[in-house]
């Protein structure tokens, strides 16, 4: 995406970054998700790995074995006052990330936080507000934005070719893993949340959820959350940590054609030559509807790992001062939305007065 496509208060005011010579990064936060970072940034080129960050000593001594030479810390301040370190990419906890996303801003570092941006709209309005202070890049790992079959329904949407959009619905449900310190709507939702924002490019104005606490008290393990945006486009997105097998699926419904993107399928996108049609009858006697089933096809995807596309496209941003996908709009949007549907959760159902 070019810069100048964004609103003026979205784009950076961002010095470009030298290319003579590698852009040193640290990575904070070593627990499931910072490895695959750590081993995805080895493998980038013009980069280099400056610091290995983690509070817990023992977590941290396997990575001093794994990666020797590579400076190890437990404490942040460490990775902060290294002048090798350009950029820190945080993969924390959720209730640590503005606290440890502004810091490395003010410290003068770029910054790629893990999904959520940060705990609250408010907050990631702030993050946003620093990094546009101090003229840094701030990013959010949303993954997903850099799937392969997330980019081909995109371009399918881009050429219209299915027609008006009805609506979407997902299902993203597991056995496990059940966090300790977020619902499943914290940890998950922003992955569905960054898909259809991205697909779509508006923001819904109305957002209802349900969900309960089944094994953990106070900790949601089950989420119905219903989506409308102002063009009309319904969706329903299903999250859980308890399902007998893992789901990864949306159903894309158009006026033309009809997509399941399954991300567990070795055919990640099929296209239904699917409708129905609805002839306005004069009299009550020509009431007609024809339903359509043509091909089935199933679209080659591109083979690329998520991972890197995104590190890429964060390092690109540094250097090239162009906007990543994953922008820092974009991560905000999917935290006021998260947090809108943590929101209605809270509230009391309307009763059906039966
Ligand atoms: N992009 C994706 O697909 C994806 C997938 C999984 C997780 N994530 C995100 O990654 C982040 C981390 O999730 P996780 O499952 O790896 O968590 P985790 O609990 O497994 O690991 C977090 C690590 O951070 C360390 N840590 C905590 N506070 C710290 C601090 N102040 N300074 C230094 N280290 C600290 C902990 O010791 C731990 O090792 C979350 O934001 C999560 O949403 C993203």
């Amino acid at each position: 995406m070019a810069m100048d496509d964004l609103t003026p208060n979205r784009a950076s005011r961002r010095a470009g970054f030298s290319n003579n010579h590698d852009l040193g990064v640290a990575v904070v936060g070593l627990g499931y998700w910072g490895p695959n970072l750590v081993r995805a940034l080895f493998e980038l080129e013009g980069v280099r790995v400056t610091h290995l960050c983690d509070a817990d000593p023992t977590r941290l001594e396997r990575f001093r074995r794994r990666y020797p030479g590579v400076p190890t810390a437990t404490e942040f301040d460490a990775v902060l006052a290294d002048p090798a370190v350009d950029a820190v990419l945080i993969a924390t906890p959720v209730f640590t990330h503005f606290e440890l996303a502004s810091r490395s801003l003010r410290a003068g570092k770029h910054t790629f936080v893990e999904k959520p941006l940060a705990p609250s709209a408010a907050t990631a309005d702030e993050l946003i507000e620093i990094a546009d202070e101090m003229d840094l890049m701030l990013m959010c790992g949303h993954t997903f934005v850099y799937s392969p079959p997330v980019r081909t329904v995109k371009e399918l949407l881009r050429r219209n070719e299915l027609g008006d959009i009805y609506f979407i619905s997902s299902s993203r449900v597991n056995l496990g893993l059940h966090q300790p310190d977020v619902s499943v709507i914290w940890d998950l939702a922003p992955h569905d949340f960054s898909i259809l924002l991205y697909w779509l490019e508006e923001q819904p104005d109305f957002v209802s959820a349900m969900g309960r606490d089944s094994v953990m008290p106070g900790i949601t393990d089950v989420a119905f959350i219903d989506l409308q945006f102002p063009s009309g486009i319904l969706s329903h997105v299903e999250l859980s940590w308890l399902a007998p097998s893992k789901l990864r699926r949306t159903v894309i419904v158009g006026s033309e054609k009809m997509v399941v993107y399954d991300d567990s399928s070795p055919e990640p996108i099929r296209v239904f030559d699917s409708g129905v049609v609805y002839k306005n009858p004069e009299t009550f006697g020509e009431y007609q509807l024809s339903y359509r089933t043509g091909d089935i096809v199933s679209l080659k995807v591109d083979t690329a790992e998520p991972l890197m596309l995104e590190l890429e496209d964060f390092t690109r941003a540094i250097r090239e001062r162009t906007v990543p996908d994953a922008h820092s709009g974009l991560a905000r949007d999917v935290v006021a939305l998260t947090e809108a549907a943590e929101d209605s959760l809270q509230r009391m159902v309307t009763d059906v007065g039966v």
